[in-house]
């Protein structure tokens, strides 16, 4: 099978929209001044946060939306997908390292920050206060779908290699280096509660949204049975190779675990926070 991360993070769009937190949101956009808004996202991806604003009303105040990620095959997708979509924002997309982009931007400042599912992927403690940084005073951060520890997959198939195989790709997350350095790990989600007071951010509200992919009848709505292979080919790319796990087994289990999803039986369960607030 062809994987496609832009397929993937489409997928993903779904899921994210039923699970991100209903308090976190209403708390943000109750706090949020009634004017236009300078809007900065972090590791945007295909841009699909800016679907979810402009439907959920938060753009409607007008102004503009800087969208940077480093990957330029995603930011290419984001603009052919935005590109012709009438929106009450006008939008700005950057290929550059944020980390990067912080650094060399010292004159523009933003009045809302965003990041979703991307958080545990950097270097929190290092680049959250250039991140702050870039905030008007006052200005609010918008923290979404921070992984946060536990990965469930139902029914379960052998509850011992299920632990290892999770337990390892957990431990996989945690070892993942930046230029050498530390990224949020499977634990990033509580960790940034932390972070964020260290850094000068102070926390409005915080609260789960933990994705839960299961079959309706049988069937998986919009393309979610195609995310959670691309999650199943996450195990297989960061596991392949590990002397912790029989390479056999490894792919026994993950041909059994993609039966579950062509019999419409495979059900995720992941723990994520999202999280408010302001500097
Ligand atoms: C899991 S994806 C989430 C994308 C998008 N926020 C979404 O939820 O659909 C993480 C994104 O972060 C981007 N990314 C990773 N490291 C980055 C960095 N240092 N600077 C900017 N973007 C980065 C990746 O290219 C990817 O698009």
């Amino acid at each position: 099978m062809e994987y496609s991360f832009t397929r993937y993070l489409a997928a993903k769009q779904s899921i994210d929209d039923r699970s991100l937190n209903h308090g976190v949101y209403a708390a943000l956009a109750d706090d949020l001044p009634d004017e236009p808004l300078a809007i900065l996202e972090a590791g945007a991806g295909t841009g699909t946060m800016i679907d979810r604003l402009a439907a959920r009303g938060l753009l409607s105040r007008g102004g503009h939306y800087t969208a940077v990620d480093s990957d330029p095959g995603n930011i290419a997708a984001a603009r052919a997908r935005l590109g012709p979509v009438d929106l009450p924002v006008s939008v700005e997309f950057v290929t550059a390292d944020i980390l990067e982009f912080a650094l060399r931007e010292r004159v523009r400042r933003w009045d809302l920050l965003i990041a979703n599912a991307f958080l545990d992927l950097a270097d929190v403690d290092r680049l959250l206060p250039h991140l702050f940084a870039l905030l008007n005073p006052g200005g609010h951060f918008y923290f979404t779908i921070n992984f946060d520890g536990l990965t469930l997959l139902e029914p379960p198939l052998d509850p011992e290699l299920d632990e290892r195989v999770i337990g390892l790709y957990h431990r996989t997350m945690d070892e993942r280096r930046v230029d050498g350095r530390p990224t949020g790990g499977s634990r990033a989600g509580r960790a940034l509660l932390g972070q964020i007071p260290a850094a000068g951010g102070e926390i409005l509200a915080a609260g789960s949204s933990d994705w839960v992919v299961l079959p309706r009848r049988g069937v998986y709505p919009g393309d979610e049975a195609y995310f959670l292979r691309h999650l199943l080919h996450f195990f297989e790319e960061s596991l392949t190779g590990r002397p912790e796990l029989e390479p056999g087994r490894l792919a026994h289990w993950l041909a059994r675990r993609h039966a579950q999803i062509d019999a419409g039986e495979l059900i995720l369960i992941a723990h994520q926070l999202d999280v408010c607030g302001l500097v």
